[in-house]
């Protein structure tokens, strides 16, 4: 069985598809993958209604195709995924399907892939999903842990115990390529916006030494502070500002949208209350869970 992560940015979204820092962690749940023999290649993910050939129309048969051609052959083989995060909610499924995928293939072909190969495989076919991804997601989902990434210098770990979240889905339909387009196109039209990403990166940073010393409740209106700065660059919604609502009038300490925005997740920090704010959000019928960031295979939530 292969793993990918689910990951969360805790800061700087958007900021690290334009060079800046972004804080992000993987998830203690993601997307597992077992390969079994079958007439040809094709990939089935039951949780999210996905049965995919790799000959379809269809960009996870694109993003298939691109793993597969990597590693050197399209042998006929049925992925069997086990998906325990939600599809297109800015919590990683792609590219945890996608590391998950690679590594199966891999396994399957007797191919050596170190961390570093699954990476460039996995992000080779995330381009199926979106033209320019910076590449965190995938590195969260094929590493674990939690770290600071930058495009060309990767992540830089850190060394701090998983953070407690309460996470609530908005359930909006969402796009990451659209909302990666519309930021970025703002930000060439409006110097200010252009600043919010950098700040925001300014923002990754800091944050990732308040994680290193374990200092939740200094990060926390950090977190808040982004959402706002996300929703001036057009990525929140009412919904996301209701859930962040909520999550504040509840008792968090900072809760901000998280990915691309658009839709998706609102994660919400309150160490110790996650509870409360779980039953915040279920009140107005909103799904929503506990989770770890910062998971990894060294360490358990
Ligand atoms: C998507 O999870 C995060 C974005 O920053 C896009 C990317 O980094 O590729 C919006």
């Amino acid at each position: 069985m292969s793993r990918g992560f689910g990951k969360v940015i805790l800061l700087g979204e958007h900021a690290v598809v334009h060079g800046h820092a972004a804080l992000a962690g993987a998830l203690d749940r993601g997307v597992t993958v077992t390969a079994r023999e079958g007439d040809a290649l094709r990939v089935r993910v039951p949780a999210w209604n996905l049965d995919v050939a790799a000959t379809d129309e269809h960009p996870v048969a694109t993003a298939l195709c691109a793993i597969a051609d990597a590693l050197g052959a399209r042998p006929a083989l049925v992925l069997d995924g086990d998906a325990q995060i939600p599809a297109a909610a800015g919590l990683g499924s792609s590219a945890a399907m996608a590391v998950a995928i690679t590594r199966a293939l891999a396994g399957a072909l007797a191919i050596e892939c170190d961390d570093d190969r699954v990476c460039a495989i996995a992000n080779g076919a995330e381009r199926s999903f979106h033209a320019n991804p910076s590449g965190v997601d995938v590195a969260l989902a094929a590493r674990g842990g939690i770290g600071l990434y930058r495009r060309g210098s990767g992540l830089a770990p850190i060394d701090a115990p998983p953070i407690p979240l309460a996470i609530a889905l908005s359930g909006e339909p969402r796009s990451t390529a659209a909302m990666v387009a519309r930021v970025t196109e703002t930000a060439a039209k409006d110097p200010a916006r252009a600043r919010d990403l950098e700040l925001m990166g300014a923002l990754a940073e800091t944050g990732a030494e308040l994680v290193a010393r374990g200092d939740h409740a200094a990060l926390a209106p950090l977190l808040t502070g982004a959402h706002y700065r996300l929703a001036a660059l057009g990525v929140s919604t009412p919904a996301l500002d209701a859930l962040v609502a909520t999550a504040l009038d509840a008792g968090a300490l900072g809760a901000k949208l998280t990915g691309a925005g658009g839709g998706g997740a609102v994660i919400a920090l309150a160490p110790g209350r996650e509870d409360e704010i779980l039953a915040a959000w279920r009140a107005h019928g909103v799904p929503c869970f506990a989770a770890y960031v910062g998971a990894s295979s060294r360490r358990s939530a």
